[in-house]
């Protein structure tokens, strides 16, 4: 069965190049399935031909953020989480598409579109759950669960707010489709959450730290990174825009 991934994308001029180059990723990883959200009011042109392209397993929605939870110009407001309600909408539909018994193995992981992934992790966390290492994330090289002797985790390698409950990036777990189809009532929250609490909100309804079972070598490989694309300056567009508007970047 397909592993479903969960993951946010929208548009912007370097929308495409992410998609191309996450597709991509994915190409080479079997049995998956794609879960596309667009932060749009509706599926765009340019994802939905994007997608009839590559070739690969998907699935295509779409859901809006509210003006007040957009992210405004070049700001990063930590307290306005990205995505989110994109995420919240492919677990809705994953548990609205497959019934609660349903014998379907799989897993979720939250995918951002600009992450850089390496293939090993797709057959890391096919085998289970959560909690593996991010790299470049949060001011460090990167951040990892700390595992004891006996492959438990015990807490969190990270300087920001180590006492978070699940002080990990969206990118460094992954949940067994039966525990998402499990607990119905499990999504991330979008009010009252402080930067960084996001995936504390969904992991601490789905697991607690006990459940946790570390990948990679114990958490010692570095699959994922959390890397940034540069948003690229148009000045020279002008304001009647100086190329073609049909073409598609
Ligand atoms: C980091 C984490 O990697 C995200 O998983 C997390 O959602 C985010 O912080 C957060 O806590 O708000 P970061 O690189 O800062 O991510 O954020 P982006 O990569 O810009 O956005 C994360 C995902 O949300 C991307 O897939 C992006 O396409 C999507 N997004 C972003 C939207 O769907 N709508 C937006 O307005 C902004
Ligand atoms: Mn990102």
């Amino acid at each position: 069965f397909p592993p479903p991934r969960g993951h946010p994308t929208y548009s912007r001029p370097v929308q495409k190049a992410e998609l191309t180059r996450l597709a991509n990723t994915l190409l080479h990883v079997s049995n998956l399935h794609w879960i596309l959200v667009e932060d749009a009011p509706k599926r765009t042109k340019l994802v939905s031909h994007f997608l009839q392209e590559t070739g690969l397993n998907y699935t295509h929605l779409n859901v809006e953020t509210p003006r007040n939870y957009k992210v405004r110009g070049d700001t990063r407001d930590p307290r306005i989480p990205r995505g989110t309600i994109q995420r919240n909408l492919a677990l809705r539909w994953l548990r609205e598409t497959l019934n609660v018994n349903s014998s379907q193995p799989g897993v979720v992981y939250f995918a951002d579109d600009d992450n850089t992934y390496s293939l090993e992790l797709f057959d890391e966390v096919r085998h289970e759950c959560v909690g593996m290492a991010c790299s470049l994330c949060g001011g460090l090289r990167y951040e990892s669960p700390k595992v004891n002797t006996l492959g438990k985790v015990f807490g969190w390698k990270t300087v920001f707010d180590p006492h978070r409950p699940f002080a990990i990036d969206m990118a460094g777990f992954a949940v067994n489709l039966r525990l998402v189809l499990s607990k119905p009532q499990a999504y991330f929250k979008l009010r009252g959450v402080k930067g960084g609490y996001q995936e504390s909100s969904l992991l601490k309804e789905l697991v607690t730290l006990g459940d946790l079972e570390p990948k990679a070598a114990n958490c010692t490989k570095i699959l994922v990174w959390h890397t940034r694309t540069e948003k690229p300056v148009l000045v020279n567009e002008g304001k009647k825009g100086f190329t073609d508007v049909n073409v598609e970047i």
